[in-house]
């Protein structure tokens, strides 16, 4: 940390090699999540020690080492703008962090767009791709907005239809993937082109069977297949090699825990002639043939970018499998202290291989909103109520720092929150 501090003014590429020099400190240093304190770990982090946080669902809070890193690269820039937003001073270090996402979700870097968020890949996707009358985007209850208003807007002005059909998300916790598979079958029709679904929705925690739902789209027509990957990427391990979708959009700002307003969008290589890009200016030329096209709006947010590189460091270095490992432990943890409350009724699904760390409570006869007011106004419990399509919950979503310690807490708080 020391080494980034001294360095955080020099003008020049040092600036890299230094935060590659912390990091590397830093990582050898990071707790084994098998058998280490996961307590130190939480101690690299910036989180305020009065706020329990049980939203990395909505945004994820940066690891110090990483907000670190974006200091040095903003400082950095500042010395002399010009060489490193438009010379090409770090034009080399963004292909490295592409490169280092196309790792991470087993892609090609030419079908990686870094974009600012899911919202954006999905607005790219609907505004690009040819679609008219005739054709249907379909999706279900279960989409997030920011995957979804997007067609319904292009619908308007192009002339295709969209269909929202009604996932039974009050029967989640009996579902089963075939039953998952079952929902999505009845509903693609034979105008459908376009099917859009998340990896693991926002509300309920579905893990979605991709693969297998992927290849059920394909075998009854669906030509473009879009997942959001908003809740997946750096919660659970992604493989975009075995999925078999054309589009995947994420929000590296959630669980890969990078600096806010960063995305990622892949586009299988096949696929990118269909999308016309939605940003245009000079790039969209010179960057023909890969996914970069779709990225190219005029002068760019290149310090957190960069960051990107190192968010993906740290979350590498803990380890996918560890992480899922520890995730299972807190949902198991959650749903057991539900259960021994006689007052929480589980929402969402109860087969660790349909679920994630992200799922739903509700607690008899308190509206959620007046559950959130409680718990916040008064013990700083951060996390999000829902009253959506008949469901009347609190959503949690743990990262791996959160402590079984903080789950008794909850549960116990949660008997003083007065009746409605
Ligand atoms: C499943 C899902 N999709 C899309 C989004 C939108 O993300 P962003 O605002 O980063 O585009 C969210 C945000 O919470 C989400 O949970």
């Amino acid at each position: 940390m020391k080494q980034l501090a001294s360095l955080t003014g020099a003008a020049s590429l040092g600036t890299l090699s230094a935060v590659d020099q912390a990091f590397a400190a830093e990582l050898s240093g990071l707790p084994d999540l098998v058998t280490g304190s996961l307590a130190s770990l939480r101690d690299r982090y910036l989180l305020d020690p009065d706020v329990t946080y049980f939203n990395h669902g909505s945004i994820g809070t940066t690891p110090r080492i990483v907000h670190e890193a974006r200091a040095a690269y903003l400082r950095t820039c500042e010395t002399n703008p010009w060489l490193y937003m438009w010379g090409d001073a770090w034009e080399e270090p963004l292909e490295q962090v592409r490169q280092k996402a196309a790792g991470l979700l087993r892609c090609e870097a030419t079908e990686l767009a870094l974009t600012h968020n899911t919202t954006e890949g999905f607005n790219t996707l609907a505004a690009g791709l040819d679609l008219g009358p005739g054709d249907e985007v379909l999706f279900s209850s279960l989409n997030h907005p920011g995957a979804s208003i997007c067609w319904n807007h292009y619908a308007e002005i192009k002339g295709f239809q969209v269909r929202r059909f009604d996932f039974p998300v009050l029967e989640m916790p009996r579902l089963t993937a075939a039953d998952v598979l079952d929902a999505y079958d009845r509903a693609i029709a034979p105008r459908t082109r376009v099917l859009v679904f998340p990896h693991i929705d926002n509300i309920v925690g579905l893990r979605y069977p991709v693969k297998e739902l992927a290849a059920l789209a394909r075998s009854r027509g669906v030509e473009l297949i879009a997942v959001d990957g908003a809740q997946s990427v750096g919660m659970i391990d992604v493989n975009l090699n075995e999925l078999g979708v054309d589009a995947y959009c994420a929000s590296p700002h959630k669980w890969l825990q990078a600096p806010k307003g960063l995305g990622l969008m892949y586009v299988r290589e096949d696929v990118q002639r269909q999308i016309r890009p939605m940003w245009v200016t000079w790039g969209q030329e010179r960057w023909k043939g890969s996914a970069r096209m779709f990225e190219d709006y005029g002068t760019r947010n290149l310090p957190e970018v960069l960051t990107l590189g190192d968010a993906i460091d740290f979350q590498e270095s803990l380890g996918a499998p560890a992480k899922e490992r520890r995730y299972r432990e807190l949902w198991e943890l959650f749903r057991a202290a539900g259960e021994s409350s006689g007052t929480v009724i589980w929402r969402s699904p109860t087969d660790w291989s349909l679920s994630a760390s992200l799922y739903a409570l509700e607690i008899e006869d308190i509206p959620s909103q007046a559950v959130f007011e409680h718990m916040y106004g008064l013990h700083k419990f951060v996390f999000r109520p829902f009253r959506t399509q008949g469901l009347n919950t609190v959503r949690i979503s743990l990262n791996i720092t959160n402590t079984e310690a903080e789950i008794a807490r909850f549960f116990e708080l949660l008997k003083d929150v007065p009746q409605h």
